[in-house]
């Protein structure tokens, strides 16, 4: 078991079930609707802590009533937020999601109106105590700072951070990790046919990180010292893949921890990615 910090988000998520994804200005019926908590950050954090890990959230709420959901959800799963800024204005992030019945595609319109978590939060941190810490990739000047601080503090404590949407100058969160766990929405957007392409580019200009790559619903990529891996995901019925990327990323996190070969990790975290599509929500995944 290990002491994860996990440095990001937490937003209420609002899940509209339809039968199939409408068209622009369509009228349709909702058939189901949910309200979780969600939030790459926290996302990874509830996986692991079911892989039996330690985990604490570092980032910002507000003193309102959609809150609840997100501290009842991060208490069930035993995840500390002693670490967060409680903010008295603004709104809790909201995602409307409309998830698809047909093909369990997840359509994410995002609403935030709350400040980030800031360096000088961060810095209060006992960041001794961690054995892992791991980063979204978002409020990239803030972020930059935490994480070169740490590895200026704490060489010796393991980075990780979640490079998914292709934001401004994100690429300078690059040089502190460890290890890159890249989107292929990411990959993409950077002219990428591949994960092998991208895994290989991105390794040969930093060739001591380990570099992973999900690649939808066909696996993941990764490269490390020069060596190229895949794993192939399994062939599945996906009825909510909300979150996929998430649960990957914790799959992967856990499997580092505990020092598995990459190939492994690879491994494990597509079948727990692809054992997250065929349920809904995140909860349940560590079971057999
Ligand atoms: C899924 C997710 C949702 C959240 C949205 C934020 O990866 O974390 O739970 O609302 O993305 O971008």
């Amino acid at each position: 078991m290990a002491k994860i910090l996990c440095t990001g988000i937490a937003a209420l998520d609002i899940i509209n079930e339809v039968k199939y994804y409408p068209d622009e200005d369509d009228e349709i019926r909702i058939a189901a609707q949910e309200k979780r908590r969600g939030g790459n950050a926290t996302n990874s954090a509830v996986v692991l802590s079911q892989l039996g890990h330690q985990c604490f959230w570092a980032g910002t709420l507000v003193n309102e009533m959609d809150s609840r959901i997100i501290l009842a959800d991060l208490e069930h799963y035993q995840i500390n937020y002693d670490y967060c800024q409680f903010l008295d204005g603004g709104k809790i992030p909201t995602s409307y999601i409309t998830l698809s019945q047909d093909t369990g595609s997840r359509t994410i319109c995002h609403y935030r109106d709350l400040p980030e978590y800031t360096f000088a939060a961060f810095k209060k941190i006992k960041l001794q105590e961690f054995d892992w810490l791991h980063f979204e990739g978002r409020n990239i000047a803030q972020t930059q700072q935490m994480m070169l601080w740490c590895k200026q503090q704490y060489p010796d404590i393991p980075i990780s951070v979640e490079i998914e949407k292709p934001r401004d100058l994100i690429n300078k969160l690059f040089q502190a990790a460890d290890i890159l766990l890249f989107s292929e929405q990411y990959a993409r957007a950077q002219a990428a046919a591949s994960a092998e392409t991208f895994c290989q580019l991105i390794n040969s200009q930093y060739p001591d990180k380990t570099i992973i790559c999900a690649w939808g619903d066909s696996g993941a990529g990764a490269a490390f010292k020069q060596q190229y891996y895949w794993q192939s995901a399994q062939k599945i019925k996906a009825v909510d893949t909300l979150a996929a990327g998430d649960v990957f990323n914790a799959g992967i996190i856990d499997q580092q921890i505990k020092q598995i070969p990459i190939k492994k990790c690879l491994e494990f975290a597509c079948q727990l990615a692809g054992k997250k599509c065929t349920q809904k929500g995140i909860a349940g995944l560590a079971t057999e």
